[in-house]
């Protein structure tokens, strides 16, 4: 080769460098996000706090706990305020003030819109969609059961309260609720929660604790095909509760 060549080929691979290095640093088609002033606090919190220990995102990290990347939407504020403050089955109480958890929230929303992390759950029907398609039949509830079931799943009872005996998050049987606790003492957990553990404080007044006992009362009694159905769909595999995302990926 000669050195004319030679000289020549060195510029090209110089040149190649340089435009390679200026691809990967510039971020030319404008891919990079960047994170709100609240989200980068909430990744300190993350950090500091290791929930990566536990927690994957993007597939990265721990797998006691559940992925995160694209969760949080789909998560009530009550679930997010109880997993924060008092923990959940194996995620430990951190109690975070609101103003941490708001900024966690924003980290884990943000992080959500830059990509997806976790395979969707194909065909599977989550709980809570079958219980709804269950009780709700096409047949009218009494009014007051319709009402408490409206008030069930706007304060999200049935993400932690199911039909069966294995509920998620240890919390007990939907169809049994109605008769494990005095009436008062009912009224009074559906205000206050339970401190200390996963039962959120709903400070549900004493008209919606009325319609809500009247929903559950109706599941203990009346509520008997819905339970058979759900432990033979549970059962059959249309449902695994193993393959909810919060705890693994398909
Ligand atoms: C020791 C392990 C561990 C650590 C550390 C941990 N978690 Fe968890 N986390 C879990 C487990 C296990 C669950 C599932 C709990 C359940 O099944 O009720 C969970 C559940 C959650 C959920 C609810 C997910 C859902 O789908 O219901 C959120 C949100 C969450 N964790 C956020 C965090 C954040 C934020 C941190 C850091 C401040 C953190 N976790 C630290 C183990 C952990
Ligand atoms: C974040 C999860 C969660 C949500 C949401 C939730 N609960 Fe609970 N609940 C629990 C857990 C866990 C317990 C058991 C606490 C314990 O260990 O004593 C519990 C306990 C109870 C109890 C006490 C009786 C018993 O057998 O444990 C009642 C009644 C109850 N829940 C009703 C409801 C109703 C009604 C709703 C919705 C309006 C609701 N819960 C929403 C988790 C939840």
């Amino acid at each position: 080769m000669s050195i004319r060549a030679r000289q020549l080929l060195i510029s090209i691979l110089v040149g190649i460098f340089f435009v390679q290095t200026w691809l990967v640093y510039s971020d030319p088609i404008g891919t990079r996000h960047t994170l709100s002033k609240l989200a980068i606090e909430g990744q300190a919190i993350w950090r500091e706090s290791n929930c990566q220990s536990c927690h994957q995102l993007f597939g990265f990290g721990g797998f006691l706990g559940p992925d995160l990347t694209n969760t949080i939407d789909s998560l009530s504020p009550g679930r997010v305020d109880s997993v924060l403050t008092v923990g959940s089955g194996q995620m430990p109480p951190f109690h975070l003030a609101p103003e941490e958890q708001s900024a966690l929230v924003a980290f884990l929303r943000e992080i959500s819109t830059t990509g997806v992390s976790q395979p969707k759950l194909g065909e599977a029907v989550l709980p809570a969609e079958l219980l709804r398609q269950l009780v709700e039949t096409g047949t009218a509830l009494p009014v007051e059961v319709a009402r408490g079931w409206e008030l069930a799943r706007t304060h999200d009872c049935i993400s932690c309260h199911l039909p069966n005996k294995e509920s998620l998050h240890l919390a007990s049987d939907l169809t049994m609720l109605a008769t494990s606790l005095e009436r008062d003492k009912l009224f009074e957990v559906l205000h206050d929660g339970i401190p200390g553990k996963a039962m959120p404080r709903l400070a549900l007044g004493p008209a919606d604790c009325a319609a809500v006992h009247a929903f559950l009362i109706w599941m203990n009694e009346g509520g008997e095909q819905i339970r058979k159905r759900f432990e033979q769909v549970t059962n059959s595999g249309e449902l695994e509760l193993s393959k909810v995302p919060w705890f693994e990926f398909e």
